[in-house]
């Protein structure tokens, strides 16, 4: 039988062209990108890790944000979209692309591979609409709140159904986006209503991210449907 991940990997992996070009060309989405990096608060010199890259359309956001001195790292499970990702990062010599899992990312390997990296450790982790995929969601910022060093921030940003006043035709195409873009393993195991499943789990994840930093900053976008949430940790 398909597993979640082996079916999201074939997913992103036939799709990732189509993919890429809606990561960057989606109008606002540039704009969201910018904040999520913003929302990292990183420095020059630091080291920034992003969790499921994909095609690597938030990697020179990060780059602009930490200059030449310092690292970003993009880790991805699928070869295709990370091939992308590699290409569009090319000139930039401190923008690392790896492929491993989110929920058990090779971060010795990864920090031991970046030639002269100063052992620093992480500054922030960046996830952007990559914590709905994952089994266990508010684990994963567990773990990635636990991988960043003291005063260090973890950021995410996913789409759920908006929560204004105007939802309910914004949450109509929302829902009919999430059901097209969901893979099939998961729309089957979640049986009609992919996208309630979906909510639940950015909340768990966004919930954690709350409970676990000493301070939060919350944003949303895209009529509602986009919530970004950085923490800083102790
Ligand atoms: C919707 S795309 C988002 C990509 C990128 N973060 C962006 O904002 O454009 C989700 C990505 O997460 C990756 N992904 C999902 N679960 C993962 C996991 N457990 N480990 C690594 N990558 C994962 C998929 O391969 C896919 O590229």
């Amino acid at each position: 039988m398909t597993t979640e991940s082996e079916s999201a990997q074939e997913f992103y992996g036939r799709w990732a062209r189509l993919y890429d070009l809606i990561a960057r060309r989606t109008p606002g989405i540039a704009r969201l990108r910018e904040r999520a990096a913003a929302a990292c608060r990183l420095e020059s010199g630091d080291t920034v890790v992003e969790m499921g890259c994909g095609t690597g359309a938030n990697l020179p956001f990060l780059r602009d944000r930490v200059g030449p001195e310092g690292t970003v790292i993009g880790i991805d499970f699928t070869r295709p979209v990370l091939e992308r990702a590699r290409t569009a990062t090319a000139a930039y010599d401190n923008v690392h692309v790896l492929q491993g899992d989110a929920t058990q990312p090779p971060m010795r390997a990864a920090l031991e591979a970046v030639e002269g990296h100063p052992d620093g450790g992480i500054d922030a982790v960046l996830a952007t609409f990559v914590v709905g995929m994952l089994e266990d969601p508010a684990d994963a910022v567990d773990d990635w709140c636990d991988l960043v060093g003291s005063d260090g921030t973890v950021v995410l940003a996913n789409a759920a159904r908006s929560r204004e006043w105007y939802a309910p035709p914004v949450n109509a195409v929302f829902r009919a986006i999430v059901v097209l873009s969901t893979p099939p393993t998961t729309r089957l195991r979640y049986e009609s209503d992919p996208h309630i499943r979906l909510d639940e789990k950015i909340d768990a994840a966004h919930a954690r991210l709350r409970e676990r930093a000493v301070a939060v900053a919350d944003e949303t976008h895209v009529f509602g449907v986009v919530r970004l949430t950085g923490g800083r940790l102790e």
